[in-house]
């Protein structure tokens, strides 16, 4: 195998185990999502820097809007503790950030950041460069929703077409999922159709840039076919 590294355009990261991760060490479950977030700053940042365009997290899905009231209204107060931060790694890096999801069942407050957050990013649009945070967010509702918007136009689709009309108009190339599960969740069915899927071990909390190299080194010896045939 070559030793050269292929870094894929877009990268999805599910971001699972800061639960167990908090619990094994005798923490509140809290402490493990405000241990995740910090991560998924900083892990962004290094997929970035290694050349990645887009990168997709998944923060907090539909179904988990279902968990205790003090669970989520936790991993949604990150959103306002953690503003500036992500405002200064990503406006530093000069990258466009978008919200994804059923964002109308947010509490206004946090609705209210996420569009700040993206509008004071919005002036590196074009550049290139954007990260994506799935919050509230579910595939299967993402497709819904793009189905009827096709109905309502009243018009056929292309499969092209047919991206463009979901949240993440974009194809994922690699999806990570840490915390020893190998499923998709409900995470970008559409998008993550020819994506390469890595399975980590690692609690997100411990998935840093070593594990981000390992994983890229992973994708570099994989032979993408999009249903073709291998060459040479
Ligand atoms: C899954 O781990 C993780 C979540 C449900 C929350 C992830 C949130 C962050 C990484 C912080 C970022 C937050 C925002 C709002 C941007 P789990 O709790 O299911 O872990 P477990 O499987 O070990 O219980």
């Amino acid at each position: 195998m070559s030793d050269k590294i292929t870094v894929p355009e877009h990268i999805g990261i599910i971001m699972d185990g800061n639960g167990r991760w908090a619990e094994e060490r005798g923490l509140p479950r809290k402490d493990g999502h405000t241990r995740g977030m910090i991560n998924m700053i900083s892990l962004a940042a290094a997929a970035f820097d290694r050349g990645a365009k887009s990168v997709t997290c998944y923060s907090m899905s539909k179904e988990n809007l279902r968990r205790s009231p003090e669970e989520v209204g936790h991993i949604l107060s990150l959103v306002l503790e953690y503003f500036e931060p992500f405002l200064k790694v990503f406006g530093e890096k000069r990258i466009a950030a978008k919200f994804v999801g059923s964002l109308e069942l947010l509490p206004e407050e946090i609705r209210a950041s996420l569009k700040r957050t993206e509008s004071i990013l919005s002036e590196f649009e074009g550049l290139g460069r954007t990260i994506y945070v799935a919050i509230a967010y579910g595939s299967r509702a993402e497709i819904v929703r793009a189905v009827n918007e096709a109905v309502r136009r009243g018009e056929e689709v292309t499969e092209e077409g047919f991206l463009d009309l979901l949240g993440l108009p974009l194809n994922l190339d690699l999806v990570i999922r840490t915390g020893g599960e190998s499923r998709l969740s409900n995470f970008f069915l559409y998008q993550a159709s020819y994506a390469e899927l890595y399975f980590s071990d690692k609690y997100f909390p411990d998935f840093g840039e070593a594990e981000l190299d390992e994983a890229l080194r992973w994708f570099s010896g994989r032979s993408r076919r999009y249903g073709l045939l291998k060459k040479g």
